[in-house]
């Protein structure tokens, strides 16, 4: 089965299911630990009598404004459509590029399950462009983005901070991506769902507003990971005027519009979830990574530590060289009670012996995985 007909859904299930049975910590799957509930249980509660009809197709105004406020002056709530989540975002990203940019698109390699069968929805070829992996971390090939555009690509599907390597990119690399792509005519769509959570000083989540790039740069993210609220289905995409346009017609015919409740209550979400908060949750996040990797890599694998992100991918090879991913997942998870992600999901073939720990838990669970990796007869 390819691998845009067979999303990795079921591999997160696999793991799940076979780390509930064996009690294992289960770092193979995403979810965000749910630091907001009660937040979004008082934000949700105020705004239940706003009425069940039809909303505004773009998206309520009071979200609008908060999301582009969130972005920084540069960017106005007209610039902002809301759709159903970031999956949401990037298809009517993607519909909305066809229509401009041509049907060749390249994501970064490893990349997010479902690009490739967003590509495909969209009527896009699916081409890929590798994240190195050495010693110091992951870093971006600028000549083999060249190559792509070169050789006809025009739409760049990149995705900072990086599922699942935690890679952020860096002001330089923006710098010489934004030229590359005025210079072959191309379009960036940047899945920033990640956006508020960067660990690293050096770099920075507000790309654009150092460095520019409005009219050629589509930006998906949601309140999925920005409120650990991945149940609430609100995403919302940035650009510029005639590409929104274009997506607005895709996210007419797919979702149409998102309920009236749900959407002021994200926007008081952003007005609650002040900076300090956000510092604070990022910190912790940072505190939970740092935990993980220190487990890791005293137990032998080889990571980079991540500069942002939810997640950990770690070089098993030192642990165990003798297993394809899938299978040292399955057997980790059986041997040292730690359940991870098999790499697979992630590349169109020829993956590397890598699987991935995920830190977005409980500092409990993180604790606990630790612990297990510490006394782990590997
Ligand atoms: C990189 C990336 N993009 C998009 C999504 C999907 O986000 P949403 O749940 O808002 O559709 C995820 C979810 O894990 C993700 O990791």
């Amino acid at each position: 089965m390819s691998k845009d007909t067979k999303p990795s859904a079921s591999v997160y299930q696999m793991m799940s299911e076979l780390s509930a049975r064996v009690g294992a910590v289960n770092l193979a799957q995403g979810i965000p630990e749910a630091l907001n509930d009660e937040r979004i249980k008082e934000a949700v509660a105020l705004f239940l009598d706003t009425g069940g009809q039809y909303t505004p197709i773009e998206g309520d105004a009071e979200l609008r404004r908060a999301i582009a406020a969130d972005y920084g002056p540069w960017a106005s709530p007209e610039d902002v459509i809301v759709t159903s989540g970031c999956t949401e975002s990037l298809a009517v990203a993607l519909i909305a590029a066809r229509g401009r940019f041509g049907e060749r698109l390249a994501a970064l390699e490893p990349f997010y399950s479902y690009y490739p069968g967003l590509a495909r929805l969209a009527g896009l070829s699916f081409e890929t462009v590798p994240l190195r992996f050495n010693s110091s971390g992951f870093t971006l090939d600028l000549e083999a983005i060249a190559r792509v555009l070169r050789a006809g690509v025009r739409i760049l599907l990149l995705n900072s901070p990086h599922n699942p390597s935690g890679w952020v990119i860096g002001q330089d690399a923006w710098h010489e991506l934004v030229l590359m792509v005025e210079r072959h005519d191309a379009l960036i769509v940047l899945d920033e769902v990640y956006r508020h959570f960067i660990y690293a000083e050096n770099k920075s989540c507000d790309l654009l507003a150092s460095t520019g790039l409005h009219g050629r740069c589509l930006i998906a993210n949601a309140v999925s990971k920005t409120f650990a609220a991945t149940g609430m289905r609100l995403g919302w995409l940035l650009g510029p005027p005639e590409l929104l346009r274009e997506a607005l017609i895709g996210h007419m015919h797919l979702s149409n519009c998102q309920p009236r409740p749900l959407q002021r209550a994200a926007a008081r979400l952003f007005a609650v979830n002040e900076v300090t908060w956000r510092c604070a949750v990022r910190d912790h996040y940072r505190t939970k990574r740092d935990v993980l990797f220190h487990g890791l890599t005293e137990r032998g694998f080889r990571c980079a530590l991540p500069d942002g992100g939810h997640f950990i991918l770690a070089d098993y090879r030192p642990v165990r060289d003798d297993l394809c991913s899938q299978d040292f997942a399955l057997w980790f998870t059986h041997t040292a009670g730690i359940a991870s992600m098999p790499i697979d999901a992630f590349y169109l073939g020829g993956a590397p012996k890598m699987v991935r720990f995920s830190f977005a838990v409980s500092m409990a669970a993180v604790e606990q995985a630790a612990h297990r990796l510490a006394r782990a007869l590997v």
